[in-house]
């Protein structure tokens, strides 16, 4: 079905009454619209998104993608931040109001879990069509987080993993790679 400008000013009304203070997502959105472009309006479509925050992936995703007749996005998030948030000194118990006041339009759309995503994954009943690791950025929580919800993956669906190339941290087990190449390296094939 084909956008009318009707419906582009009401995104554009869902997006100014949005709050958001990082934007971590922006950078992905050529790719993503690429990569995910079988899934958009897709009926059915589930999808499981391990770190949350404020809701910039999931609001763009539940505009974009999660569009089609009972397509559903699982989120998971502690909504604590992590040790290296810290420095942004953002006020973390703001975070899942936040989160909510920003996916209010498609509430019913979206389930969330608060929690530790190694604990919310052991409970999670699959099958998702796309899995978005963005959670901890420690390599072993990355492992963790990609080894518990491949299970949970579609035969033929997406895991994407988010800040590969992040490196705020010198210390290689407390920066995704680590984690990512350990994964890929037992799933070679
Ligand atoms: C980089 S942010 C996610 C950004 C979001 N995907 C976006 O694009 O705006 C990482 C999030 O993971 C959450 N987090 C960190 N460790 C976690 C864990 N072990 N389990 C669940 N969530 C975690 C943090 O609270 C934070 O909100």
């Amino acid at each position: 079905m084909s956008e009318t400008a009707a419906d582009r000013v009401r995104a554009l009304e869902r997006f100014t009454a949005m709050h958001f203070s990082q934007d971590w997502f922006s950078q992905h959105i050529p790719i993503w619209t690429r990569l995910l472009h079988e899934f958009k309006g897709k009926a059915g479509l589930r999808i499981l998104e391990i770190g949350t925050f404020e809701g910039r992936s999931t609001c763009w995703l539940l505009e974009n993608i999660v569009t089609g007749e009972g397509a559903h996005i699982d989120c998971i998030d502690t909504f604590e931040g992590a040790e290296d948030m810290v420095a942004l000194k953002l006020d973390m118990s703001k975070m899942r109001d936040v989160f909510e006041s920003n996916i209010a339009p498609w509430r019913d759309r979206v389930t969330v879990y608060a929690g530790e995503s190694a604990a919310v994954l052991r409970g999670l009943s699959g099958p998702f069509d796309l899995v978005y690791v963005d959670g901890s950025h420690r390599a072993p929580d990355v492992l963790a987080d990609a080894v518990l919800s491949w299970p949970l993956l579609k035969v033929g669906g997406i895991m994407l993993f988010d800040d590969y190339l992040w490196q705020q941290d010198p210390r290689p087990e407390h920066c995704p790679r680590l984690g990512i190449d350990s994964f890929l390296r037992c799933q070679k094939g």
